[in-house]
C-alpha cells in the first residue's frame, strides 16, 4: 500500500521503518527534505537525521515534502506534534487529504511548565486535536490511534507482556477505523478497542499526559495500559 507520512520525528521514523519493513510504499514528509543532516524531532527525545534514518531502517523509503507525501499516500498518518499538527497538515494541503485515511498519532502537550506535561487539548476550541483536525479537513477519515503508549512499543507491541495490553483508537468512519486495525494488527497489535467517534479523541490524548507519568516512574522502560473487561 502506498503510505504517506506527515512527520520526520522519531515516530515518523518508527512508522516509517515498520511500514517499510513490512512490505508498504512510504513516503515521509518534513518541510525541508533537502536538509537530511539536522536531528529532528522534541528536545529530549531526538530522533536520528533523515540521512541515518535512510542508511538504517527507512531503506526503500523516500523523503519528500508534506504536500509530496500525501499526494503519495493511499493512507496517510500525522505524526507531527499536536502542538503544529493543523500547520503540518495546511502543509500537506486539503485537496491531498481529502478522502483519505489519516491515522492520528498527535498529542498536544505542553512540556514547559517543569513536571509533567499538561495536556492543551482540552484548552483550546474544538478540544482535542483529533476532533480539530476532522473539523478542519471535513472530508478526511480520522481515526486517532498509537498516541497513548511509547514509542518503545508502537510498532513492536509483542515487546511487552507477550503483546497483552490495549491500543485504543476512534474515529467517525467505520471502515476507515478497519483499515487502520489491520495495520495495527500488522504491528503486532491484537488487543485493538474502538471508542467510537472522534470526540473519544479527548479522552485519549488526556491519557497521554498520565501515561508519561507512568513511564517516568516505571524507570523509562516500556509500560502500557491493558482494558480489563
Ligand atoms: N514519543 C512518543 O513516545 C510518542 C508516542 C505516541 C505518540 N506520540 C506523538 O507523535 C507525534 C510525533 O512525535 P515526534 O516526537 O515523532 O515528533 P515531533 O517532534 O512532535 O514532530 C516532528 C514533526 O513536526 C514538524 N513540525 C515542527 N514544527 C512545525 C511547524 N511549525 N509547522 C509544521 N510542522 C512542524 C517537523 O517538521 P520537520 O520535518 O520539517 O522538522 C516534524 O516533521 C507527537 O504528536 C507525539 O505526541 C509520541
Amino acid at each position: 500500500m502506498r503510505i504517506g507520512i506527515i512527520g520526520s520525528g522519531i515516530i515518523g521514523q518508527l512508522l516509517g521503518s515498520k511500514l517499510v519493513s513490512l512490505g508498504h510504499d512510504v513516503i515521509l514528509g518534513t518541510r525541508d527534505p533537502n536538509d537530511l543532516h539536522s536531528k529532528k524531532g522534541a528536545p529530549g527525545d531526538p530522533a536520528p537525521s533523515l540521512a541515518e534514518w535512510l542508511q538504517e531502517g527507512g531503506k526503500m523509503a523516500q523523503v519528500a515534502t508534506f504536500s509530496e507525501a500525501a499526494a503519495h499516500g493511499e493512507i496517510l498518518i500525522n505524526a507531527t506534534s499536536g502542538m503544529v499538527s493543523l500547520q503540518a497538515l495546511a502543509l500537506a494541503g486539503s485537496e491531498n487529504l481529502a478522502g483519505k485515511i489519516l491515522m492520528d498519532t498527535s498529542n498536544a502537550l505542553d512540556f514547559s511548565r517543569g513536571g509533567s506535561p499538561v495536556c492543551l487539548a482540552t484548552d483550546q476550541e474544538g478540544g482535542s486535536v483529533g476532533v480539530r483536525i476532522q473539523q478542519a479537513f471535513p472530508d478526511t477519515k480520522v481515526v486517532k490511534a498509537l498516541n497513548t503508549t511509547g514509542s518503545q512499543i508502537i510498532v513492536n507491541p509483542l515487546l511487552l507482556a507477550d503483546g497483552d495490553h490495549t491500543v485504543l483508537l476512534c474515529g467517525n468512519d467505520p471502515g476507515a477505523k478497519e483499515i487502520v486495525s489491520e495495520l495495527l494488527r500488522s504491528f503486532g497489535w491484537r488487543d485493538i478497542f474502538d471508542l467510537g467517534d472522534i470526540t473519544a479523541a479527548h479522552g485519549m490524548e488526556m491519557m497521554t499526559a498520565l501515561w508519561l507519568r507512568s513511564w517516568q516512574q516505571n524507570g523509562y522502560r516500556p509500560c502500557n495500559w491493558k482494558l480489563v473487561r
